[in-house]
């Protein structure tokens, strides 16, 4: 593993590749070794992958942390990413095979907040789950993640993930949701899972059956569902974040490309960079 230091002194990482595996239609979980990112991160963080020695794409992309090995003497050896197979550079990924190299760097952004709170709800939108494994995991006190002693777990009493895709065979890890304990809900878009349904239809019955307690929304997916979410949150009053995905180049806060526009307090607006500032944002901050 050859580690150089790229501008922000953040070290990028020429990591191995140690497996890639399909998952789901058109999405795949690849396993890469990254000891520092993995014994660093915390749930809602990311890190920008490239491919070693290539120069197609130039840029790298951002990629959410889904998974890591367990501490072994606080130390944990590396990452799992979970990517949908779309354009240029996720093409490439899908072909390559253990022992390929790739240039890593993180963990970048912020995390999902970890207060207590009674029922925390996970609401994902197709490839939108990948943060909430780690969480889940965090938030039931299944394990702990970074390394500052501030950020506990176990904050959450319940925890639900309501997971929504286009037809059954695009769901991924759901033996891996299951595992930590939490409530699993999911729709499918024709009805191959339960009834033709949208994620925010679960969304709404959700919230009307915890009317009373507290509840923390998390969302990640597709910007209209995002949207969708952080609408119904306001209706209900109910706290949500949301993981953005903006394109982003650099990911550490020098090129621009990735921001957001936001709300003021005094009520004018402005932009955020989201690798930064984000990718978690309260729903009430963002101008869809
Ligand atoms: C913080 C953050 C976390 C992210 N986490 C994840 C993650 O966990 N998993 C994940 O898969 N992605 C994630 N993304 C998105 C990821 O960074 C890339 O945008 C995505 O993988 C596509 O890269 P690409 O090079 O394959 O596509 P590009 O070639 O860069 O394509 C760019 C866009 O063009 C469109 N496009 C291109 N080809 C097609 C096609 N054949 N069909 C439909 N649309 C197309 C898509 O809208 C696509 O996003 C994240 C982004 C951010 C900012
Ligand atoms: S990706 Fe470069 S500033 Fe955010």
């Amino acid at each position: 593993m050859t580690v150089q230091a790229c501008s922000s002194q953040l070290p990028v990482v020429t990591a191995t590749l140690i497996e890639n595996a399909q998952v789901a239609k058109g999405l795949w979980k690849l396993r890469i070794e990254a000891p520092e990112i993995a014994s660093s991160f915390t749930p809602g963080q990311f890190c920008m992958l490239r491919i070693a020695d290539r120069t197609d794409p130039l840029i790298g992309r951002a990629l959410a942390i889904y998974s890591t090995d367990p501490k072994v003497d606080g130390r944990r050896s590396w990452i799992e990413l979970v990517y949908q197979v779309k354009g240029r550079m996720t093409t490439q990924l899908h072909r390559m095979v253990a022992g390929q190299r790739l240039q890593v760097w993180g963990p970048l952004g912020n995390s999902f907040s970890a207060e207590r709170v009674d029922h925390l709800v996970m609401v994902a939108g197709g490839i939108g789950q990948t943060p909430f494994l780690t969480l889940a995991r965090e938030a039931l006190g299944l394990e702990s993640f970074g390394t500052s002693t501030t950020r506990q777990n176990g904050y959450a009493q319940h925890v639900h993930l309501l997971y929504g895709a286009r037809s059954a065979d695009y769901f991924a890890g759901l033996d891996e949701f299951r595992q930590t304990g939490l409530n699993l809900e999911l729709a499918t878009d024709d009805g191959s899972i339960g009834p033709p349904q949208r994620v925010t239809d679960l969304l709404k019955k959700k919230l009307v059956e915890l009317q009373g307690q507290s509840i923390r929304i998390v969302c990640c997916g597709p910007e209209p569902m995002m949207e969708a979410v952080s609408e119904i949150a306001h209706q209900h009053q109910v706290r949500c974040e949301v993981s953005l995905e903006t394109p982003m180049a650099c990911g550490i806060g020098i090129c621009f490309t990735c921001v957001a526009k936001v709300k003021q307090e005094d009520g004018s607006w402005d932009y955020k960079r989201t690798c930064i500032e984000g990718p978690i944002f309260s729903s009430t901050e963002i101008i869809w």
